[in-house]
């Protein structure tokens, strides 16, 4: 089988490569030359653990090329998947469809013989209906099938996402589409992995829903940890307490800053104004962006707390930009509100991620960035934690305590204990849990 991914960004570069190593030959096909180039001299422009090696490896065994010349490798192949991006309209919070609908003219310019087109990007309800209406216009007698195949990829762990999937979404009514999808999934229904087939419109609202119901969990949990600070509870175990009913699940349940990334704040926005449209207004998912919203724009104020209330002229260290771990990316990261609160607070900030530095140092100005986890905690009043990476899972704590100049720690991820804080000589504050007595055969 062949098959040509339109777009190579974050979704069409894993799904790309992780189809070649399913034995599928693959051409990703990308407007942008210089990137192309790039795929082609072996370099990977996103930072996701794994790919490298699994692209080369496809790459050398002819599975897997790159190229600008979409027409011919639409005309050649029997699944034509796009997945382009598909961004927040500014101003109204809709998808942006026009990279989308763009794909599929060209598409429809280029294929030749039976041929299925599959949306991979996120697109609304009624897109693959839109995408089959422009081809059909283009091509009035063409042989094709439009198919919804929504991913669920997590940044950091997109490959094995790929390849272990929870379940594999195909929308479509028709046979032949559904048994060329099939055929590309092979290799999965010997993991017996769950396939749900539906039609278009189903499959576009279940990746919304997802990761709207997603969202809605982390929102909830985040909520209750903010009670929990008023009633002397503790999150982490409500969380497991909760959890451990295999009707409610004990994922997505880790309180912290508020959800970021590329997906859940531009899903849910695009599923609200998709209800607002539809006449079936979804509440909860109104209320969570906007709390959401509120409680990335509240994090300063912890840090500024437990400062004493102000951080004019004191130096903060953070550590953490990324809005989750294993990743560079920095969209809709909470980091990216908290650090410029925190300077027109009038502090200092020192900042260090193993990943994300260089992008943020785009988007964030008159922060001083550092060469590891140790080196922005010199001198400083107070270190923030904001991201969850290994690397900031075993600090060595007498070392952190003797570079700070006050020992003050907020950790926004829960990586930490308080009572193990409390023993160590902190002034911790954390989310939702009740601060740490020191255990005095510690001490
Ligand atoms: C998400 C979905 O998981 C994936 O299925 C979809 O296709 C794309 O969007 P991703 O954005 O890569 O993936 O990250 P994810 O691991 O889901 O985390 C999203 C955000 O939620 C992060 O900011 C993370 O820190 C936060 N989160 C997640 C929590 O605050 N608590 C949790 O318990 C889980």
């Amino acid at each position: 089988m062949r098959i040509c991914m339109v777009g190579t960004g974050y979704v069409g570069l894993v799904s790309g490569a992780c189809f070649s190593e399913f034995g599928v030959t693959t051409v990703c096909v990308d407007k942008d030359e210089a990137k192309i180039a790039r795929l082609r001299r072996g370099e990977i422009p996103i930072y996701e653990p794994g790919l490298e090696d699994l692209v080369s490896k496809n790459v050398r065994a002819e599975r897997l090329s790159f190229t600008g010349d979409l027409n011919s490798a639409v005309r050649d192949a029997d699944a034509v998947f796009i997945a382009v991006g598909t961004p927040s309209r500014r101003g109204d919070g809709h998808a942006d469809l026009s990279y989308v609908y763009r794909a599929a003219e060209e598409i429809a310019r280029g294929f030749d013989g039976y041929t299925v087109v599959v949306t991979k990007s996120t697109v609304p309800v009624g897109t693959g209906r839109e995408v089959e209406r422009i081809i059909r216009g283009i091509r009035p007698d063409a042989d094709f099938d439009v198919c919804s195949n929504p991913e669920f990829l997590r940044e950091g762990s997109a490959i094995s996402d790929f390849m272990r999937p929870d379940r594999v979404v195909i929308g479509t009514e028709s046979e032949r589409a559904r048994a060329m999808m099939g055929q590309l999934y092979r290799p999965l229904y010997l993991i017996e992995t769950p396939v749900v087939v539906t039609t278009l419109e189903t499959a576009e609202l279940i990746k919304y829903a997802a990761n709207s119901f997603l969202a809605t969990k982390i929102t909830f949990i985040n909520e209750i940890a903010d009670l929990c600070e008023q009633v002397n509870a503790n999150v982490h175990d409500v969380a497991r307490g909760i959890g451990l009913d295999g009707r409610i699940g004990r994922k997505f349940l880790h309180a912290g800053p508020g959800y970021g990334g590329s997906c859940f704040p531009k899903d849910t926005l695009a599923l609200v104004r998709t209800a607002q449209d539809a006449g079936a207004p979804m509440r909860i998912v109104e209320t969570v962006v906007d709390v959401n919203r509120l409680r990335k724009q509240s994090m300063a104020e912890r840090i500024v707390s437990a400062c004493g209330g102000s951080v004019d002229g004191k130096t903060i260290a953070i550590l953490g930009v990324t809005f989750k771990p294993n990743t560079d990316d920095m969209r809709e990261s909470p980091a990216l509100e908290v650090i410029p609160a925190l300077q027109a607070g009038g502090a200092q900030v020192r900042a260090y991620d193993p990943a994300g530095m260089a992008e943020a140092a785009r988007l964030l100005q008159g922060v001083t960035w550092c060469q590891n986890a140790y080196e922005p905690l010199d001198g400083a009043d107070a270190v923030a934690i904001m991201t969850e990476w290994n690397e900031f899972r075993a600090l060595d704590l007498k070392r952190v305590k003797s570079l700070l100049r006050v020992p003050v720690m907020v950790d926004l991820r829960n990586i930490y204990k308080p009572p193990e804080m409390a023993t160590a000589g902190f002034r911790y504050t954390s989310i939702g849990r009740p601060a740490g007595v020191a255990t005095p055969e510690q001490d």
